[in-house]
């Protein structure tokens, strides 16, 4: 293998708050590093299709604080194929492509990791998902803006909650993961907060309403995240005003707002120390891996690893939610 002369950058799956600012550190980064940059438009399929264009140090001003993916994203399901994936190797080689950044989430890592185990191909991940469900690293690049996005959120709802003594079901983002639920259900006071991880039935939430209406509790919210053991927040409101009739419910979907908008400062500063750590990795010969930052600490995780499982959810700040719900 020799020497990395232009490395190509591209981003993949849902996006997330902060994809643009690790788009902007891998481009400038690698120009400081003497490396040609090429962009590969809507993930896998442009890689595929060979949409790639070359970027500069000014392709990528002003973007980062912007939301969203100047390089847009795609889920694509011929890379999950042989013969897809040998077009992609074929474009990567006809535009003189010597390594590739991938930002994403563990859909994006997996495909990354084939495409290595097959082509034998430098791949470095950078880890930018609102899920934060990722091993290899404590944050991923777009969690703390959706958490802000989420707490702004049900800070105004618990406004008109409180005001009209109602019950609000909030349902939040994370198929698989409670991570967001149970982070912002924490930071904005949730009675409940239900995840896929955690198994609390519709009897156990009424008799927890119970509770608090026992406590003089006029008002609350319920944290649920999209992948809920008891269904989704529609369902369980239903399921409870059957049994317990004498709230008001209502529902608030927050859906893809949770994806959108400037990156918090740490979002920021996240995208801009993985993007120049993926570009110092391979100019170390690195060639698979996902970099993350653990414990204040830059580390290369390998892909296998990286998605070898889910990241699991601490119960201990579904413990602490639920003392302080009283
Ligand atoms: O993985 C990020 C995520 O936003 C999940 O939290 C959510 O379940 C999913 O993507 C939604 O995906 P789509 O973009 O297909 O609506």
């Amino acid at each position: 293998m020799g020497r990395i002369r232009k490395v190509a950058v591209l981003t993949s799956g849902g996006d997330a708050p902060g994809m643009n600012a690790a788009i902007r550190a891998v481009v400038r980064s690698a120009i400081y590093n003497d490396l040609q940059v090429a962009g590969i438009y809507r993930g896998f399929e442009g890689m595929i299709e060979g949409d790639i264009e070359p970027l500069t140090a000014r392709s990528v001003n002003h973007i980062l604080q912007r939301g969203g993916t100047v390089l847009k994203s795609a889920r694509s399901k011929d890379f999950k194929t042989k013969s897809g994936r040998a077009k992609a190797h074929e474009k990567l080689k006809s535009n003189g492509i010597d390594a590739v950044v991938a930002i994403g989430g563990d859909g994006t890592f997996a495909g990354a990791k084939q495409f290595n185990a097959e082509f034998d191909f430098p791949f470095i991940g950078i880890p930018c998902t609102i899920d934060n469900d990722l091993i290899g690293t404590d944050n991923t690049i777009g969690f703390d803006t959706a958490l802000n996005t989420v707490i702004d959120a049900v800070d105004k709802i618990r406004d008109t909650a409180a005001s009209h003594n109602r019950l609000f079901f909030v349902e939040v983002m994370g198929r698989d993961a409670g991570f967001i639920a149970a982070h912002a259900g924490l930071a904005s006071g949730a009675l409940a907060i239900l995840v896929p991880e955690r198994n609390m039935t519709i009897d156990d939430l009424v008799e927890r309403l119970r509770e608090a209406r026992r406590h003089n509790k006029t008002s609350s919210i319920v944290i649920v995240a999209e992948g809920g053991k008891s269904g989704n927040a529609t369902e369980i409101a239903h399921k409870v005003h059957e049994q317990a009739p004498y709230y008001e419910t209502k529902v608030t979907i927050l859906g893809h707002i949770q994806r959108g908008g400037p990156p918090t400062c740490f979002d920021r500063n996240l995208a801009s120390r993985l993007g120049v750590a993926a570009i110092e990795k391979l100019l170390k010969g690195e060639r698979d891996g996902m970099v993350g930052i653990v414990n204040q600490k830059i580390i290369l995780t390998p892909f296998a690893e990286a998605t070898s499982d889910k990241l699991i959810l601490d119960p201990e700040l579904l413990r602490i939610a639920d003392i302080l719900s009283i």
